[in-house]
């Protein structure tokens, strides 16, 4: 999705801004651009295409100590040039980086164009750079010129604002799409993810919807949409540049799936308590007597966040005997949802940005619901929105797809599971089985890791397949889900995942000898019923990878992951179908952590 990197301060903007706009690439994009000030007047580069692009046509002597750079996700007119950000007004005095929608840009623009304005792109965002070029004439004040601006536009954005005659100060705002403040000595930045200004300082601030800031070298203040002055306390971000590199793996996506051996076990550190058997979940703020009160618990979150929700709501059902169902957030915000007093609400999200989540997460609370997060960006917008949660200290997941976020969710969710069943009828006994198989997945996740070569060679013989079908039962089935979402998003073949339950009530009509299945099966009280599925597939000459704890003969090929309490098999379960869907993807040349069409967070309605 789009990103946003401002910089003010004594050392030249560009390197600065191309630096930042780099570490967010993996956000994904189309175009970029960047916009510096240099004796009272804008010097601005902006390419379809990479940020290397930019970076080639940008000048060895670009001079200016303060910038704002973008790389835009097309919404409104396609990836070129001319609809790439900055986007300036007619006097080319203010230049305008954006990310959002601006709901009433026609509207806008045609009253902007009958006033004589003229408009060189396609963008909403050139919309808001003549209305401020307007008003900044008006006011004489920049930050009273973006305030006002904003007061006519109806939509989502995160911006940076300069105005060549003000080379002091740029202002940046909120509403829907993030911004945050990085504070440096003597020089400040700003920048849609903590990503791009990791490298110069870890003081950040985070602004609210409905905020807005103006930054000068020497600090910077905040203020509402209304003009009134805000107070924010800058926290330290407690991850660091390493984070973002890949750390000598061929891709993001690998590494992340190689890392999760320390990310579950950070997830869980100082979490289990071996005395009572119980879970600490210090940021879940409520007592023991609140936390019996819940009669159902509802999860949403968009996507693999979903799928791990789904895992979450089957170990909270089993475990804590609450009922528990999932939802996409997307569906969920749109449904004008009854909210009830006795649910808890549980939003997840590895950004903590996600629009989508996000907007339900504030119509929960508009309707007075309980919502914990379970969300592993310190500071991030839904993290601030809940009234408590679990951080999963997994660390910057720069891939698109989801792996290490995944799994340390799950692993979450089962801890709030614990938590909730240990203050209700869980038994001390069912406690220590829980907590003994949750201490033990980290080395079991290191076992599968050992298996990659075996999987690497299944995704290769499976890879050409025109799409797979995915089954799982129960607790396979989001296992399954997720499967098939891992094999799309970054192979682009076609996987379609379903309850095995369901196969003979429509889907089996698919299968054949061109559609292969992965089937997720555990050791479980399903077995036997999983072994029957597989073996309706295989009558109809499907052929099959089998996921389990054992092989069966039914399959062509097997899988066999160490086995763990059958609760918390699902987790182990996932981690072989993100090794497959990885090489799959590299053997069929896709571009594995930026995959076509996606972004890494979804800031947009
Ligand atoms: C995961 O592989 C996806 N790229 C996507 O479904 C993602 O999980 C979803 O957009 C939610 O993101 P979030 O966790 O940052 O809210």
């Amino acid at each position: 999705m789009c990103g946003i990197v401002a910089y003010v301060g004594p050392k030249d903007a560009a390197p600065i801004l191309l630096e930042g706009l780099q570490r967010l690439e993996y956000r994904g994009y189309d175009s970029a651009g960047l916009a510096v000030v240099n004796s009272r007047s804008l010097k601005t580069r902006k390419v379809k295409g990479r940020v290397a692009d930019l970076a080639s046509v940008v000048p060895a002597r670009f001079k200016g100590t303060l910038g704002i750079g973008h790389t835009r996700w097309a919404t409104h007119g396609v990836p070129s040039d001319v609809n790439a950000h900055p986007h300036l007004d007619i006097e080319e005095r203010i230049a305008v980086v954006h990310n959002g929608i601006i709901e009433n840009a026609d509207e806008l623009r045609s009253r902007l164009e009958t006033d004589g304005a003229v408009f060189s792109s396609e963008t909403d965002t050139e919309v808001l750079a003549h209305l401020i070029g307007r008003t900044v004439k008006e006011t004489d004040s920049l930050e009273e010129a973006v305030r006002k601006a904003l007061n006519s536009v109806v939509g989502t954005y995160g911006i940076a604002v300069v105005d060549a005659q003000r080379p002091g100060e740029i202002v940046v705002a909120r509403n829907g799409s993030p911004i945050v403040l990085g504070i440096g000595e003597k020089e400040m930045f700003a920048a849609s993810d903590v990503a791009a200004l990791i490298r110069y300082t870890r003081q950040v601030v985070h602004l609210e919807d409905g905020e807005l800031a103006v930054l000068k070298a020497d600090g910077f203040h905040t203020f509402t949409s209304d003009a009134r002055e805000t107070a924010k306390e800058p926290f330290t971000v407690d991850w660091d540049a390493g984070h973002y590199d890949n750390g000598g793996y061929e891709h993001y996506l690998l590494k992340e799936i190689s890392e999760q051996p320390d990310t579950v076990a950070r997830t869980l550190r100082g979490r289990i308590d071996d005395r009572f058997h119980i879970a600490h979940l210090g940021g879940l703020n409520m007592d023991a007597r609140e936390t019996r009160s819940f009669r159902r618990v509802k999860i949403i979150g968009c996507g693999s966040a979903y799928y791990s929700g789904q895992i979450g709501a089957q170990l909270i059902e089993e475990l804590a005997r609450i009922p528990a169902d999932a939802e996409p957030a997307s569906e969920f915000r749109y449904r004008s949802p009854v909210v009830e007093p006795d649910t808890l609400y549980v939003a997840i999200s590895q950004s903590g940005e996600t629009y989508d989540t996000l907007a339900a997460v504030q119509e929960l609370k508009r309707k007075g619901g309980r919502v914990l997060g379970i969300v592993n960006t310190v500071g991030s917008a839904i993290a601030r929105e809940c009234d408590g949660g679990v951080y999963l200290h997994a660390g910057p997941e720069v891939s698109v797809a989801s792996t290490k976020a995944f799994t340390s969710t799950a692993v979450a969710f089962a801890l709030l599971a614990l938590h909730l069943g240990r203050v209700r009828d869980m038994s001390p006994a069912d406690g220590r089985r829980i907590c003994e198989g949750l201490r033990r997945l980290p080395e079991q996740i290191k076992e599968i890791l050992t298996m990659e070569e075996q999987i690497r060679a299944l995704a290769i013989k499976y890879a050409e397949a025109p799409g797979m079908m995915f089954v799982g039962r129960v607790r396979g089935y989001p296992v399954a889900r997720e499967g098939a979402q891992k094999l799309k998003e970054i192979s682009y073949v076609h996987a379609e995942a379903y309850p095995a339950s369901e196969l003979k009530h429509g889907p089996l009509a698919l299968i054949s000898a061109d559609l292969p299945t992965v089937a997720v099966v555990p050791d479980d009280e399903l077995l036997d019923k999983n072994l029957t599925t597989l073996g309706e597939i295989r009558a109809r000459h499907g052929r099959i990878l089998m996921v389990g704890h054992r092989t069966a003969d039914a399959a062509d090929d097997c899988v066999v992951v160490p086995k763990n309490e059958n609760e918390l098999d699902p987790i182990l379960l996932t981690i072989p179908l993100q090794l497959f869907a990885y090489h799959a993807a590299v053997a069929l040349g896709r571009d594995v952590d930026k995959p076509r069409n996606l972004a890494k967070s979804v800031t947009v309605e």
